[in-house]
């Protein structure tokens, strides 16, 4: 499916969203063949902030010089994955900030009619992941975008269990890794969004 192009477009202060949006793109490129354009939105938090938590300035100066996410990215592709941690439920403002850049294309039609769906991360298990998609999918109508939502499209959905999209719980300290489960569901949205948008240019 090398004709079908893939945005992973994300937001991580502390390292899991980026894990996530890392394993996604080798995934849609490894087991879709999608064209990826992997790309991090910039960094909108004081510098104070950033240094006030260890965990997000180490990853904040081991990622400042990754692509840094643009309009085209969205235009671009065919489908796009949108990654951001639950924020109080919602997605980080730096994500939101880079969405609401996007008005000219909107007005011209160029974000509709692509394939979109998110992941995130929160701390807990009932921290909001949920709201967090459904929020970002609120954005996504508005764009005339077309959720392609995992569902339980596939066994191992009941594993990671959640048909919203992909996510992650990161645990009272903020650092659990990933496991299988988790590899698992965003391998399978991440070949979902390609497989769907492939049906959708191809009619
Ligand atoms: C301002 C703020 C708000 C947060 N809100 C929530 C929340 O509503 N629910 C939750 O479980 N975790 C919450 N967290 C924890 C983050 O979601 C968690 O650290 C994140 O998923 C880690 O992703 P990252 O490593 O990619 O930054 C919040 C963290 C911050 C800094």
């Amino acid at each position: 499916m090398a004709d079908v192009k893939l945005s992973i477009i994300y937001y991580s202060a502390t390292g899991t969203v980026h894990a996530m949006a890392q394993r996604m793109a080798a995934a849609g490129a490894d087991k879709a063949g999608a064209q990826v354009r992997l790309r991090q939105v910039p960094e909108l938090a004081p510098d104070e902030a950033i240094a006030s938590n260890a965990a997000w300035s180490q990853h904040f100066d081991r990622t400042k010089n990754e692509a840094k996410a643009s309009a085209d990215d969205v235009v671009w592709a065919d489908a796009v994955l949108f990654g951001s941690p639950t924020r109080y439920g919602n997605i980080a403002s730096q994500l939101k900030q880079f969405i609401d850049t996007l008005g000219p294309q909107w007005q011209q039609g160029l974000l509709a009619d692509k394939v979109y769906a998110g992941f995130t991360a929160s701390m807990t298990a009932h921290g909001g992941q949920e709201s967090t998609l459904l929020a970002l999918y609120n954005t996504i109508y508005h764009f005339g975008g077309i959720v392609v939502a995992p569902g339980y499209t596939d066994p191992l959905k009941f594993a990671d269990g959640n048909p919203y999209g992909a996510s992650h719980v990161t645990g009272g300290t903020n650092s659990d890794p990933l496991t299988d489960v988790q590899h698992a569901a965003l391998d399978h949205l991440a070949v979902r969004a390609v497989t769907m948008a492939k049906r959708l240019k191809t009619g």
